[in-house]
């Protein structure tokens, strides 16, 4: 929990991706009991997208970093390090070292970070601690997931919310720094509110001389949405408004609020907390519902095309989700002269 740095950090450039499959409100009423009305007023979701069988998620996550690798003007063997935020990986070893090799970044280390919708953020100030020690210069952070792969599509609660998709950064050392201040937080005694549980399956264990040979697999997403909607309402202000401190700021300072985008009625409840004007608020979730880690890198990616940023922009990004894990970082927009 710092607010001063040794090296500065710069985010380069951004990218981002997702498959083209579009699945509607509407749609998603053929399967399961809901409706259009249901899902728009409840979340401001009218559409996700789901990843098709023959691609996977290294194909998203793919296709987001040579955009940010592009617009940032670097080359793949530029790169030092690449962390790949994702709780959807295709391997539980990593996934981030066939990103490494998709991208042909064969001087960069690569690891996976699974935080789900926290993931982004972390991996964002974990790459910062990378550049502020002075141990890299250039950083590739991805959210990544493909949440459509852990959804029970029968249960109505649950699948109407998520969609797929991939969002990167660059983040680089620079003379000057554009991360003021962040703070991450953890409540453990609440994981099992949002999990991806493996459970054992009791017809596989055999005890065999003693030992216990047992085999099982992993359940549908889970979660309990009226506790994780008030989990978030309650502490991401908080966070927010510690996260200012840090950097000797009030919230009239900022100039865009880029949340993780769960549900529109969250990022409104955040920004009226704050009394930040709805019109600073970014939100896409109506296109994309909830990517979990890559929902950030999206949206950021979104606005820095759009041009909305501008040089000194002051930009507060959080994150929050399974764990229950929660974390903001203040960014200050400066464009490389
Ligand atoms: O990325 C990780 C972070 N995740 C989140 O932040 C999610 C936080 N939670 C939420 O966004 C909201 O709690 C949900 C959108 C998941 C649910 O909205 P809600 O307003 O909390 O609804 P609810 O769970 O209280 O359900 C209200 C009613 C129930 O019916 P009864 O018991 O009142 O008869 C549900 O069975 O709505 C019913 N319902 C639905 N009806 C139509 C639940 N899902 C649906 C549905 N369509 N898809």
């Amino acid at each position: 929990m710092i607010g001063y740095n040794t090296l500065g950090v710069h985010i380069l450039s951004t990218g981002s991706a997702v498959p083209d499959l579009s699945i509607t409100n509407e749609t998603l009423s053929t399967l399961v009991n809901t409706s259009d009305k249901w899902i728009s007023t409840r979340t401001g979701i009218k559409e996700r997208r789901v990843l098709p069988k023959e691609q996977s998620i290294i194909d998203l996550a793919k296709n987001a970093s040579l955009e940010a690798i592009n617009r940032g003007l670097l080359e793949p063997n530029d790169l030092d390090l690449i962390i790949l935020a994702t709780s959807s990986q295709n391997d539980l070893f990593g996934s981030a070292s066939q990103l490494q090799a998709a991208i042909g970044a064969n001087h960069a280390a690569a690891f996976d970070l699974t935080a789900a919708c926290s993931g982004f953020i972390i991996s964002l100030i974990t790459a910062s601690q990378f550049i502020q020690t002075g141990s890299y210069k250039n950083i590739l952070v991805v959210g990544a997931d493909i949440l459509s792969r852990w959804v029970d599509w029968s249960d109505r609660s649950t699948c109407i919310l998520f969609g797929d998709g991939a969002g990167a950064a660059i983040v680089q050392k620079n003379y000057k720094n554009d991360l003021l201040s962040f703070k991450l937080n953890t409540k453990g005694s609440q994981a099992n509110q949002l999990s991806i549980l493996y459970k054992i399956n009791k017809q596989n264990i055999k005890i065999h001389k003693s030992i216990p040979f047992m085999h099982g697999q992993y359940e549908y997403l889970k979660m309990n949405g009226k506790e994780v909607y008030k989990f978030a309402v309650s502490q991401v202000p908080q966070s927010i408004q510690e996260c200012l401190k840090l950097a000797n700021l009030s919230t009239n300072d900022i100039s865009w609020l880029i949340l993780h985008q769960a549900n529109q009625r969250i990022l409104e409840a955040v920004a009226e907390k704050l009394s930040i004007p709805q019109d600073k608020m970014i939100s896409n979730i109506s296109k994309y519902g909830n990517t979990s880690a890559a929902s950030i890198p999206i949206a950021l990616h979104e606005v820095f095309k759009q041009g909305k940023i501008c040089n000194g922009d002051i930009v507060v990004i959080a994150g929050f989700g399974a764990g229950l894990t929660w974390g903001t970082t203040i960014i200050q927009w400066n464009a490389l002269e």
